[in-house]
């Protein structure tokens, strides 16, 4: 089994290899970023950079400690919500760009995780004639594999042309791993679109041209950017071959100590009835929610967030007054 540690390890070996610096993860609380409360996304140190200030080095590469909470209601009762995660990113500051990222994130997963070229779709951005012609003409993924989508899947931050926010964005490209027909809807027509379960998401590359101004307008910046985000825990459930997040190696052992805690724990070999089968998914997605929610506290308590009554000492204290319940 490829372990998370090891894919980590990987990725950040591969873009070191492409002369990346390694930076270390900055703290879940963002420095001299008001418009934060947490650190929701690899880019997040790296901002001045995007706008051309304080450039002190072309390439980056992190595994980022993240928070985010607008998925909180969801988390334990889907495969792969999170509250905590890591986000593994590549990134470029004025250097390469579409070429590059496109062409090292295919090689990434094709020639170091050695997934099958045919078990991966992508997504490109509406207007985005040129990636999607360096999908389809420079790396051969076939039309029928390629996807066109509009400014809510396919820029970032996502409808930022639209409705914002202001500040550094761009169009960007996914890349989706297929679990296959046979898992999900079964239609046809069924694509990275379609919410059933057959496509998972698993990296985002955005190209970060533009700086979004106050009235709307997207100013090119000085220098084209490139900023990829993917997520650690979702990646090795595909490796690991594992239906959701909360069953990888880094998980299991949690979900299973809290499980074990359960006065209500029923054995998951017996699948005799409904209502075994009901109250063991309830207990599994209570486990993984508690899971989730002892690591975002954790790593908080560990940059500095102590629970209280506002701000992010609030979200500390939600977490676990949640896990309680
Ligand atoms: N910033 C992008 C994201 O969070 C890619 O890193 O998805």
């Amino acid at each position: 089994m490829m372990t998370t540690d090891h894919i980590r390890r990987l990725f950040l070996e591969f873009f070191k290899s492409k002369n990346h610096k390694i930076v270390a993860s900055d703290s879940l609380v963002p420095k001299d970023d008001p418009t934060l409360l947490f650190t929701g996304a690899g880019m997040n140190q790296f901002k001045e950079m995007f706008l051309g200030r304080n450039v002190t080095y072309r390439r980056a590469a992190s595994s980022q400690k993240c928070l985010r909470t607008g998925d909180l209601n969801n988390v334990g009762k889907t495969s792969g919500h999170h509250t905590f995660f890591e986000m593994l990113g590549n990134f470029s500051f004025g250097d390469y760009f579409k070429a590059e990222a496109i062409a090292w994130a295919w090689e990434f997963f094709t020639a170091v995780l050695k997934i099958p070229e045919n078990m991966l779709w992508v997504s490109v951005y509406k207007d985005d004639k040129e990636a999607y012609s360096i999908w389809k003409d420079s790396i051969k993924v076939a039309p029928a594999r390629i996807v066109a989508l509009g400014e809510k899947d396919n820029f970032w931050p996502s409808e930022a042309p639209s409705k914002g926010p202001n500040g550094p964005c761009g169009p960007c490209s996914e890349i989706f791993y297929d679990y296959g027909p046979a898992v999900g809807c079964g239609n046809t027509g069924c694509s990275p679109i379609c919410d059933c379960g057959r496509f998972v998401e698993v990296w985002n590359l955005v190209f970060t041209q533009f700086d979004r101004q106050p009235d709307g307008s997207l100013k090119a910046l000085p220098n084209k950017n490139i900023d990829t985000g993917m997520g650690l825990e979702r990646i090795a459930s595909v490796m690991q071959g594992v239906k959701t997040n909360f069953e990888i190696d880094i998980f299991k052992p949690i979900v299973e100590t809290i499980e074990a805690y359960s006065v209500e724990r029923i054995a998951y070999s017996d699948k005799k009835s409904n209502a075994i089968r009901n109250t063991q998914y309830a207990i599994r997605s209570k486990a993984s929610a508690i899971a989730d929610h002892i690591r975002a506290v954790t790593f908080c308590i560990a940059d500095g967030v102590m629970p209280s009554n506002d701000e992010r000492g609030y979200v500390v204290r939600k977490l676990i007054r949640r896990s309680m319940s």
